[in-house]
């Protein structure tokens, strides 16, 4: 299959919603990365998804709504009701935006799109790109991440292009994303709101609108491997090259390793690197990171070496993907770098 890449403006978009509205997958730009759209209510379509990613059938995929309205999902069919009061406040207060919600499933949503579970993931995504054609294609799209299973989501078209050209016929381009880390996904569902995948919308956000703090298993503040379940770490958001998270901020090279730098070297660093200042702005430092990792990838070099992530507003996010990333840790003892691999908890 060949793989066009247009601009994502009205031609562009009306090309794909064609497409999407036949059953085809086109891979289109949110704020967060770029999806892999096919449409919600084709079980042909959800199967097209899960093999051009091959990713399992375990692994349930994320309901993109043109509009930023539950009870019209609800009507629809996608969600079921009684919706819970914390849903419409967080709709309302983030929609359209990088907030996914785990609700119950309404009766029109494939049991092949939630894994076979009850419940559903949605959002409402902000990319004017993605609003306009989920809007012409007129049904939602279940759209996972537009990357190969295990791989780094991308955040621009061309990155798209690396992962799936040849399993898809269309990318529609709407340059970079603006945010660069997937959604926060929020379990509702449970008593209490539980944080499942930190992102752009923090827990601190969340707070302040429902005046309940969720449950953070991500925390920064429980630092470790085992924060994360094993099982979701395997192979997780992760380049080629195995990435070791430095324990110290980065002072020397590590010989035959690429180097990601969150603190500004004092001069210039000697080894190949790249630096994102995860010390100042972290919304840039977040917005590229996977680009810096993608780079870090095609550097060639047999280990990727990864600066602690500073304190700050993105540090959870960054923390979460970098874990998943990551082989294991590695540590200076003042005349060489020890790896420490990650051991299966
Ligand atoms: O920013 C994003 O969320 C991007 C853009 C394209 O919207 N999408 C994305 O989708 O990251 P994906 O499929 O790569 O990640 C979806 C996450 C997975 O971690 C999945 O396990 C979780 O959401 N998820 C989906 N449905 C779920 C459910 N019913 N219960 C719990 N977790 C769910
Ligand atoms: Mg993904």
């Amino acid at each position: 299959m060949e793989t066009q890449i247009l601009a994502g403006d009205a031609t562009g978009i009306e090309s794909a919603a064609r497409l999407l509205q036949q059953g085809a997958l086109v891979a289109f730009p949110t704020e967060t990365v770029y999806g892999l759209g096919g449409r919600a209510d084709r079980v042909n379509s959800i199967h097209a998804i899960f093999s051009a990613k091959g990713r399992p059938s375990t692994d349930p995929l994320i309901l993109h709504l043109p509009e930023p309205d539950l009870a019209k999902a609800i009507e629809e069919g996608w969600v079921a009701a009684p919706l819970p009061k914390s849903a419409t406040t967080l709709s309302k207060a983030f929609w359209p935006g990088p907030l996914t919600l785990i609700l119950q499933r309404g009766p029109k949503v494939h049991l092949e799109m939630t894994a076979g579970r009850d419940t559903v993931a949605v959002r409402c995504p902000a990319h004017p790109v993605a609003r306009k054609l989920l809007q012409a294609v007129g049904v939602p799209l279940a759209a996972p991440s537009a990357n190969r299973f295990g791989r780094i989501s991308p955040t621009d078209a061309e990155a798209v292009r690396e992962e799936l050209s040849g399993w898809i016929s269309l990318i529609l381009d709407g340059g970079p994303c603006s945010i660069g880390l997937e959604s926060t996904v929020v379990n509702l569902v449970s008593p209490n709101p539980v944080i499942l995948r930190p992102g752009a919308i923090t827990a601190a956000q969340i707070t302040k609108v429902l005046g309940v703090t969720p449950t953070e298993p991500f925390s920064l503040s429980r630092q470790g491997d085992s924060q994360i379940a094993p099982g979701q770490l395997a192979s997780h958001y992760a380049p080629r090259t195995p990435v070791f998270l430095s324990l110290q901020p980065i002072q020397n090279p590590l010989p035959g390793a690429f180097h990601l730098l969150f603190q500004k070297p004092s001069g210039a660093f000697p080894g190949p690197s790249v630096f994102l200042d995860a010390g100042g702005n972290q919304e840039t430092a977040a917005r590229e990171l996977y680009r810096a990792l993608r780079k870090a990838d095609a550097a060639g070099s047999e280990k990727i070496l990864v600066d602690p992530v500073p304190q700050g507003p993105w540090a959870n996010a960054l923390q979460d993907r970098l874990t998943r990333a990551s082989s294991g840790t590695a540590s200076w003892n003042g005349q060489s770098w020890k790896l420490t691999p990650r051991t299966a908890a």
